[in-house]
């Protein structure tokens, strides 16, 4: 990862941008190339078992594993929503709203940082995140592990795949990543013509691939075989429809800010998320969000850590004017918008040859049959 990030920085300079298109064209960057994806990594103290596997998927269904038990996993990762949600803010615990865009789970088994800021490691930490995280799971650690231990078909799931005589929470969340790492994409039509199938791009999907590595400058961040730097940048990505207006997002935004803590004077002045920034408390990361990887997005609109677009062309064309202005430009936000975007110039055939390139980086949709949850039932020996 090093030595991308420097090359990264050291494009940065404004001499570098201007050079770069042209270097580009001649396969002269110093960028990862676009890559078939292969297996994704499979931690050493987490190893894949199909009894685990066939438990992670109960666990990812099973809306037990929050507060008021109406709310899974899947609720806001459906597999016909991209396993994402079909709307530009996700859904959130009853009673709310989230604030961001539901990312899709498909592939977050290759990401080395979880989340639209990056705020998880890996998917063990990710799930108990989303499962307790107010807006999300909203549920509680003992209740949870209680009503595990209620639910006969669990504790001797539990114990046959972890040796454990109750089910353990943490073990719930190590079942959940493992179910994850099953889901993914890797026989998209561009990994099959990266690896030497010329007929697997159409002509224009071919010369939109010329484009996203040369003309565009797509490449400079979404590289390598996921197609992201795991970078973050600012956008200038404007704010969803509804931001201002749903009071629900609103309040959930206050209460973002509150719990992962700003100064008083910016929960004063703030008026969209600042991503990155509350990870690092640098204002220089204001509004940075990771670079998403491209993979299977034909079936994960809208997009963007806000979900402010509706369908890829609408995306295409906000790159072609160089990205947005930071709408709250009174704000602290509009100072960090990233250099690397230019208006680009490209033409109607060229926007929609790149429309058509993008869909190459998702093959057939991923469904799978809805698994059965077990019910209560009562503890041994009584
Ligand atoms: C109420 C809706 C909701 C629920 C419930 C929910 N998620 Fe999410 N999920 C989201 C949203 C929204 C994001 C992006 C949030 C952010 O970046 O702050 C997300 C992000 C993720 C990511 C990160 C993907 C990436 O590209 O980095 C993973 C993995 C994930 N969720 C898995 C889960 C698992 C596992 C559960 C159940 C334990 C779960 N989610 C429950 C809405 C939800
Ligand atoms: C400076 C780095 C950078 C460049 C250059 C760049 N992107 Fe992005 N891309 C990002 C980041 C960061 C996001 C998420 C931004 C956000 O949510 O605020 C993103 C989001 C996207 C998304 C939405 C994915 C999703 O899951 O919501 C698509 C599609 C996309 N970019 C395609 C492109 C294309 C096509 C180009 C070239 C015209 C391009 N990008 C150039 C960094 C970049």
């Amino acid at each position: 990862m090093k030595p991308l990030k420097t090359s990264v920085m050291l494009l940065a300079s404004a001499a570098a941008i201007a050079a770069f298109a042209g270097a580009a064209q001649a396969g002269e960057n110093s960028y990862p190339p676009l890559a078939p994806l292969g297996d994704p990594p499979i931690p050493a103290d987490n190893p894949m078992t199909d009894a685990k596997v066939e438990l992670g998927k109960m666990l990812f269904w099973d809306p037990r594993l929050g507060g008021d038990a109406s709310t899974a996993c899947v609720t806001c990762h459906e597999p016909a929503q991209g396993w994402a949600f079909g709307d530009s803010l996700s859904r959130g615990y009853p009673g709310t709203v989230h604030w961001r865009n539901s990312q899709s789970v498909i592939n977050s088994a290759y990401l080395g940082q979880l989340f639209w800021a990056g705020a998880a490691k890996s998917l063990e930490a990710q799930a108990p995140s989303a499962a307790k995280g107010a807006v999300a799971g909203n549920g509680e650690n003992d209740v949870m592990e209680t009503r595990l231990a209620f639910i006969p078909e669990y504790r001797r799931r539990f114990n046959e795949v972890f040796g454990t005589q109750w089910p353990l929470i943490s073990d719930a969340w190590r079942a959940i990543a493992t179910f994850e790492r099953t889901l993914i994409q890797n026989d998209t039509p561009l990994d099959r013509y990266l690896r030497g199938d010329e007929t697997a791009l159409s002509d224009d999907q071919k010369a939109g691939m010329e484009l996203f590595n040369g003309k565009a400058g797509c490449i400079q961040c979404h590289n390598g075989p996921l197609a992201s730097d795991e970078n973050y940048y600012n956008l200038g990505v404007p704010p969803a429809e509804r931001w201002e207006e749903d009071g629900l997002a609103q309040v959930t935004f206050r209460y973002e800010l509150y719990a992962k803590g700003v100064t008083q004077e910016m929960y004063r002045q703030l008026k969209d998320d600042p991503g990155l920034y509350f990870r690092t408390k640098e204002p220089g990361d204001m509004g940075k969000f990771r670079t998403p990887p491209l993979r299977y997005t034909l079936y994960t609109a809208p997009y963007m850590h806000n979900g402010a677009f509706w369908d890829l062309e609408e995306v295409v064309q906000f790159y072609n004017q160089g990205g947005g202005e930071n709408e709250f430009t009174d704000g602290p936000m509009a100072a960090t918008k990233t250099d690397l975007l230019k208006p680009l110039g490209l033409s109607d055939e060229e926007v929609s040859q790149l429309v058509a390139f993008l869909e190459a980086f998702s093959g057939d949709e991923i469904q799978v049959e809805a698994p059965t949850l077990p019910p209560y039932g009562p503890l041994p020996g009584e």
